[in-house]
This record gives structure tokens, sequence and C-alpha cells, in this order.
């Protein structure tokens, strides 16, 4: 038994925007989907309860980085794998550990086989590598683990960016070797190449000659201006392989995942919900509102009236303006239900206007109503 299927359910007929069904091992997943990020084995604030029965996440994404510097893999696997660990009980993805190890700038030291470095708990050198990787994701038992790869900086000259792709591909293949095909674990090979659309059609080329069980776009959202992240999604969505699930990582806004479904893409992952309403940032189909401003302090009326999520069911704008400004930790947990619902909901809408055949329609109302100031 193959440990992930997938299923076209319907299609945009003009462009590449689809809706589909992914089997995985711990459940299934109607495309396309926002996965919550759940670095530390949770996701900020929220219980496994929220997650399903008021959010209706149906995967949610883990980080080999984080969880085997603290508590360590053999710790989570002794502890009966991930979903066992943290009481979660449908599909998980992880990542390998190549972007966060990115992320440390002058802690690190990449070689031909991974990248040495000091962690930033305890300043121990640990080295992480398309193999290490591989056993870590393993313990961990995720349905879903990525290939370790570089994610390239931006900007990069064409050679830095062909070097960086170049050594991704040669680790690509070193994880395919390391986990077998039709195995207990899908494997997803990711898409680097910067700027460059034909260094990117290059890296494509290179991942869809592996058998993976997903493709994967990585390396953007890296601080690069919009149109450049949508012009890469376009030179890719015509070459992406049709009958594999297709995700793109770390992105992104609201706006930004209609653009990307437009594109061809079933999958994303991105802390901007989770961090966003930490810091009093909420999302309605009129834009971003930041609670913390005093319009809204007599305000009686929800976040967003079509909100069906627990906050806005419950409690007002001038309730959960107190809340924030008073530091009080039940304003995390409000905030982030709402984001994650209104994401997770939206994938929903998009996957419904996709079944119902009204897809560019949708697109188009959700994206002027998102972008015109409420
Ligand atoms: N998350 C966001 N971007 C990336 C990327 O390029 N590689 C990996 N592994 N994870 C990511
Ligand atoms: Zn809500």
């Amino acid at each position: 038994m193959s440990s992930l299927s997938f299923e076209i359910v319907a299609n945009d007929e003009n462009g590449y925007a689809r809706a589909g069904r992914m089997q995985l091992p711990h459940g299934l997943v109607e495309t396309p989907v926002f996965m919550p990020v759940g670095t530390q084995a949770t996701v900020k604030s929220l219980t496994p309860a929220d997650l399903t029965d008021d959010i209706q996440a149906s995967i949610i994404l883990g980080n080999t980085y984080h969880l085997m510097l603290r508590p360590g893999a053999d710790l989570v696997e002794k502890m009966g794998g991930l979903h066992k660990f943290m009481a979660w009980n449908r599909p998980i993805l992880t990542d390998s550990g190549g972007f966060q190890v990115w992320s440390l700038g002058e802690l690190r030291k990449i070689e031909a086989h991974g990248v040495r470095f000091r962690s930033h708990i305890d300043g121990r050198e640990v080295f992480l590598g398309p193999k290490e990787s591989m056993d870590i994701q393993r313990k961990l038992g995720s349905d879903i683990v990525m290939a370790f790869d570089e994610c390239t900086p931006y900007p990069a000259t064409f050679k830095e960016a062909n070097d960086s792709m170049q050594l991704s591909m040669r680790w690509a293949s070193e994880c395919r070797e390391h986990l077998p095909v039709n195995d207990t674990q899908a494997l997803f090979g990711i898409v680097q190449g910067g700027m460059y659309p034909e260094l990117r059609l290059e890296s494509l080329k290179a991942i869809s000659e592996i058998d993976f069980e997903g493709i994967a776009i990585g390396g953007l959202s890296v601080g690069e201006p919009k149109e450049e992240m949508m012009a890469m999604m376009d030179a890719l969505a015509p070459h992406l392989p049709k009958e594999k699930p297709h995700y793109v990582m770390g992105v992104g806004t609201p706006d930004d995942l209609i653009e990307g479904i437009d594109r061809g893409i079933d999958m994303f992952d991105c802390v901007m919900p989770t961090r966003n309403a930490r810091n009093g940032t909420l999302f309605t189909d009129d834009g971003k509102i930041n609670i913390k401003n005093l319009k809204h302090a007599e305000d009686k009326r929800p976040i967003m009236e079509s909100c069906n999520c627990y906050t806005c069911k419950n409690f007002s704008r001038a309730y959960l303006r107190h809340l924030y400004m008073a530091k009080e930790i039940l304003s995390s947990r409000l905030n982030t239900l709402h984001n994650l619902h209104y994401y997770c909901d939206l994938m929903s809408r998009a996957r419904n206007a996709l079944v119902e055949g009204n897809w560019p329609e949708f697109r188009d109302n959700f994206l002027q109503r998102y972008r015109s100031e409420a």
C-alpha cells in the first residue's frame, strides 16, 4: 500500500486550479488545504480539540529542526511518535530542517553532505544532512516527510542560486535513496532556483524525475517582492505533474493563497495566522484588522460577521481589544482560533467554488474585496 494517494475531484477548465483528495496513513486531506504550523509539537495556544472541532484542520506541520534539538527525536520516538506525543491523530507533515538551519545565518556551515551548526538553545554543535533529516523524520513518524534542501537566500546571483539549487537536487536524490518509495511515509521533493525561471524549471525537471509522492516549491516568501514570487509560480504552473499534490512552502497572506490555488497549488503552510494573532492582527474578507486600534474600543461587532468560529460567535471586538491591551493569555488563544479558522475555512470555500465550477468568479470577488479598503 502506498503511503499517499491523490485524486483530482474538480478542475478550473481554463486554468490550473483544482480540488483534490489526498489519502494519508492518519486520514483524508481535502485540497486546497492550509496546514497550521505546530513547530514545537504544539500549534501555539491551542489544543488538538480546538484544531479538529472548531478550526477543522485536517493536517498540521511539525519541524525537524526544533524537535531534534528539544526534546530530541529519540525521546519523541520513545513516547510513541509525534502523533501520540502531542495527542494529534490526523496527518502531520514535517519540514526537513533545511529552512530553519538556513535562518540561523552566522551559526551555520554548509558542507557536501549537510550543514554543521550550533544549537540556538544551548550552543552545542549539531550536523544535519539528507540522511540525518530522513532518520529524524522517521522517528517522528510524520505522514509526509520533506526532503532536506537549502533555501536559497534573496537576493542571490545566478551562480549562487544555481550552486545552491544543484546542491539541493543532489540532496533530494539522497533523501529518496534513504526513504524508499511505497513506504509508510510519503516523501516530497522541493523545487529551488531562487528568482531565476530557468533554474526553477531545471529544478522542477530534476525533482519530477525522482519518484517523489508530492512536489513542493521552496525558496519563496524570503523577502522578494510579491510580483517575483508570482512570476516563479507562473513559470512552474504549466509544468507541475498534474497527478501529484503541489505544495508552496511558507506562503502566505489570504490573497497569496488564492493566487497560489490559481497557479495549481494544493497545499500551504505559514506562521502568519498564528504569529499575527498573537500581536493582534486578525484576518477578514475585508483585509486585516488591528485589534489594538482605538476604533475597536466600543465596537460590539465580532471580528467578522460571517465567521462561525468560537471567537466570532461569542466575543466583541471591544472585548478582544481589552484582552489584548491587558496582555491576558486568552487574547492569544481567541485570536489564534479566529485566524486559523479563517484560513482553513477560506480553503474550503475555494474548494467548494472549484467543485461548483465557479472558481474564476470566487477568485475575482475575493481578491477585489480583500484588497479594497473596508
Ligand atoms: N519553508 C519555507 N520555505 C522553505 C524552503 O525553501 N525549504 C524548506 N525545507 N522549508 C521551507
Ligand atoms: Zn472568527
